[in-house]
């Protein structure tokens, strides 16, 4: 049975179908951890996942063996860790195109970026987030930027890992409005701190699934110091509808609502609000935006 996502559902305790076999793992684990001999590598294995998926790995673990999901998330391999390196090499062939954001999804697109407009609408505007400039994260060409945030922001800031998305948005797809862009910086998100106090939004789109559970917390982290006062930070992805979900293929991690509202709340941010994306297929995982600020 699959557990509904509804919104106060949602915000309520966790419901996940693997709850019971969760907590007995955590006990087992839990015990095993002091008992356990410290110089077994299937401890080592264990701590470093626990470190970078702090809040996702047991529930990984209930559905892929460790000597699998070490390898395709926490290894290194000739100084590049493997989650990473999976989703640029997985990018790199990925066209410059709407197509090439949506995945074999381009047929949502015109759905999603209205939805995104209807939320971000509730959070701007007087006595809320000012639109003197926003910053888009994982912004691929600038579809989020084009079609949500430069009809409401006067200047945007993008940020994405793969110079020919962002080639793309400044000399083709963003055509004159590639003016108001500011800049565009070609980053990792896990190594990129933005500039202090400077916007009123921060969008990261499609991208926080990208991130281990401990990279996102901390790019959060740094998002909070760069927001201006009122300044408000939407995060808007998959969210798995039970437990997480890890796609080796190009790197990402659906987290159920409640799992990624944990790292928000540990990065120290308060919900404002959330809501689930309406009018996509069932056969798409669950879509939710979450806006927060500054606690
Ligand atoms: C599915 S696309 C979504 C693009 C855009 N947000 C949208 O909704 O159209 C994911 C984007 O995230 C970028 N990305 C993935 N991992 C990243 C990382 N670690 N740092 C920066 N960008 C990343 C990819 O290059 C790609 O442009």
């Amino acid at each position: 049975m699959e557990v509904p996502l509804e919104e106060d559902e949602a915000s309520s305790s966790p419901n996940f179908e693997y709850r019971g076999a969760h907590l007995a793992f955590r006990d087992r684990w839990k015990g095993t951890d002091d008992a356990m001999c410290r110089h077994s590598m299937s401890f080592h294995l264990h701590h470093t996942l626990r470190s970078e998926f702090f809040a996702s790995y047991l529930y990984l673990l209930e559905k892929v063996p460790l000597v699998k999901l070490y390898p395709v998330t926490c290894e290194y391999i000739k100084g590049e860790k493997q989650f990473y390196y999976r989703a640029q090499q997985f990018y790199q062939d990925v066209p410059a195109s709407v197509e090439g954001m949506m995945g074999d999804f381009v047929e949502i697109s015109n759905i999603d970026l209205e939805g995104s407009r209807q939320f971000l609408k509730r959070f701007v505007g007087s006595g809320k987030a000012g639109t003197h400039r926003a910053l888009d994260c994982g912004s691929g060409i600038g579809r989020v930027t084009k079609g949500v945030l430069l009809p409401v922001f006067e200047k945007l800031e993008m940020v994405d890992m793969m110079e020919h998305f962002l080639l793309h948005a400044h000399e083709t797809y963003l055509g004159a409005d590639a003016d108001r862009i500011e800049t565009y910086y070609c980053y990792n998100l896990q190594e990129f701190t933005p500039p202090k106090d400077k916007y009123d939004l921060i969008w990261m789109q499609w991208v926080a699934c990208h991130l281990t559970d401990k990279d996102l917390m901390n790019f959060l982290i740094s998002c909070k110091r760069s927001l201006r006062p009122n300044g408000i930070i939407i995060i808007k992805d998959n969210m798995a509808r039970q437990g997480c979900k890890l796609d080796p293929i190009d790197s990402s991690i659906s987290r159920h609502l409640d799992i990624m509202k944990g790292i928000i709340a540990m990065a120290g941010l308060e919900v404002l609000a959330v809501q689930r994306q309406d009018g996509f297929p069932e056969i798409v995982m669950p879509v939710w935006m979450i806006a927060m600020k500054l606690k």
